[in-house]
């Protein structure tokens, strides 16, 4: 597979990130389960691009999207990374490859917080090396969400979070 190209999100990707997030598969995987209309997903969209403690990051192959990843950074400066690969895009390792190289430009303690059926989100979190915590099982509106972490070598937390 060719290489994944990583980009800051913007404003022009509304339309892209607003069928991602309404597609069946991302709701069913998302903590809000319920679609959200265009005013609100721009507004969403707007304020996700200044903010300081996100990035949104989309991954092409030959100049066309392919899956996009949110970076949050907590209080604890750890990073919560979050992945969707476009819907036409699944069933082709693109998941594995999307979350590797994200993780690759990343440093310090990463978490995964993944719903405990969403088992191909699972392999990809193990696959990049990422653990499930001890304390792994999170409820969150009676939803079993389990949460990974991985430990990069480096110590300096989000070092290298792609510029917005
Ligand atoms: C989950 C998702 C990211 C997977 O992306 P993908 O590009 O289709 O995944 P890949 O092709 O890289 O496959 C990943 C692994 O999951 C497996 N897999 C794919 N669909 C699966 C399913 N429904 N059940 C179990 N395993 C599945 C693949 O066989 C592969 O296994 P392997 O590691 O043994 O090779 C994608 O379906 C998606 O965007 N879903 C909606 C959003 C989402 O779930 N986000 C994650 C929130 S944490």
């Amino acid at each position: 597979m060719p290489a994944i190209r990583l980009r800051p999100a913007n404003q022009d990707d509304i339309d892209l990130l607003l069928r991602y997030r309404n597609d069946t598969q991302t709701r069913a995987a998302s903590r809000n389960q319920e679609p959200v209309d265009k005013h609100e997903h721009s507004q969403w969209l707007s304020q996700t691009l200044m903010r300081k403690d996100r990035r949104l990051i989309i991954g092409e192959i030959d100049g066309l999207p392919v899956g996009t990843a949110r970076l949050d950074i907590r209080e604890d400066q750890s990073i919560e990374v979050s992945w969707t690969v476009a819907p036409e895009m699944r069933g082709q390792g693109i998941g594995h490859q999307l979350v590797k190289q994200v993780v690759s430009e990343l440093s310090g303690k990463i978490v995964a917080c993944i719903r405990r059926d969403n088992l191909a989100s699972q392999k990809i979190a193990l696959a990049t090396g990422f653990q499930l915590a001890e304390t792994g099982l999170t409820s969150e509106k009676n939803d079993a969400i389990l949460r990974y972490e991985l430990h990069s070598a480096e110590t300096q937390p989000g070092k290298n979070v792609p510029p917005a």
